[in-house]
C-alpha cells in the first residue's frame, strides 16, 4: 500500500446514469481510482458495485443519475453512493437460504469496517461505507494480510 496516500487526503467523485451500465462504470472507476492511489481495490470495488447496483435499482428515479465518491482521509477509505430516493432507506434483511436477493448489504457489512445511510439534501440520500486502511491496527482492506507468525520462533 502507498503510505503517502494512506496518510494524506485525496478524493474522487463521478456522476453516472442510473442504469446497469452506470453501475458497471462505478465499479470500473473505483478499481482505476484506487489503483491510481496505490490502494488494494478488491474489497472496496465490491462495496462500490453492490451500493451502485442498489442505487440503480432500489434508489433509481427515472431521469435522475447517481453519484459515487471515494475519499481517503486519516487512514480511512470512505465510499459514498448518493441516489435520489431519499424517501427509501435500506436495511439489512436476513439472507435466507436459497434466496438470491438481499445479499448485497450483507456483503457490504462484511467488507466494510462501518457503513450507514445519511439523509442528504432532499431528494438525496447517501449510503456510505468506510474501510480502515491498515498500516496500524485493525485494517480489513482486502489484499492485505497480517504477517502472522512471520517472526515467530519455531
Ligand atoms: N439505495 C437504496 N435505496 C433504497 N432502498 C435500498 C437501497 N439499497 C438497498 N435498499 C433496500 O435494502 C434491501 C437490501 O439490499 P441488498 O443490496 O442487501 O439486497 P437486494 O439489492 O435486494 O439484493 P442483492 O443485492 O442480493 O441483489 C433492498 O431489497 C432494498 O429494499
Ligand atoms: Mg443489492
Amino acid at each position: 500500500m502507498n503510505p503517502h496516500i494512506r496518510d494524506s487526503a485525496v478524493q474522487f467523485t463521478a456522476q453516472l446514469a442510473a442504469t446497469p451500465l452506470g453501475a458497471r462504470q462505478a465499479r470500473r472507476l473505483a478499481v482505476e481510482t484506487l489503483a491510481g492511489w496505490g490502494l488494494p481495490s478488491e474489497g472496496p470495488a465490491l462495496i462500490v458495485a453492490e451500493l451502485a447496483a442498489n442505487a440503480v435499482t432500489h434508489g433509481r428515479v427515472p431521469g435522475r443519475g447517481f453519484r459515487i465518491g471515494l475519499a481517503v482521509r486519516g487512514g480511512v477509505l470512505r465510499i459514498e453512493v448518493v441516489d435520489t430516493r431519499g424517501d427509501r432507506i435500506p436495511g439489512v434483511r436476513e439472507a435466507s437460504e436459497g434466496s438470491e436477493a438481499g445479499r448485497g448489504l450483507v456483503l457490504v457489512d462484511a467488507l466494510a469496517d462501518r457503513w450507514g445511510v445519511d439523509r442528504g439534501l432532499p431528494p438525496c440520500k447517501s449510503v456510505w461505507a468506510e474501510v480502515d486502511l491498515g498500516g496500524g491496527a485493525g485494517g480489513r482492506v482486502a489484499g492485505t494480510r497480517d504477517a502472522v507468525g512471520s517472526d515467530a520462533t519455531p
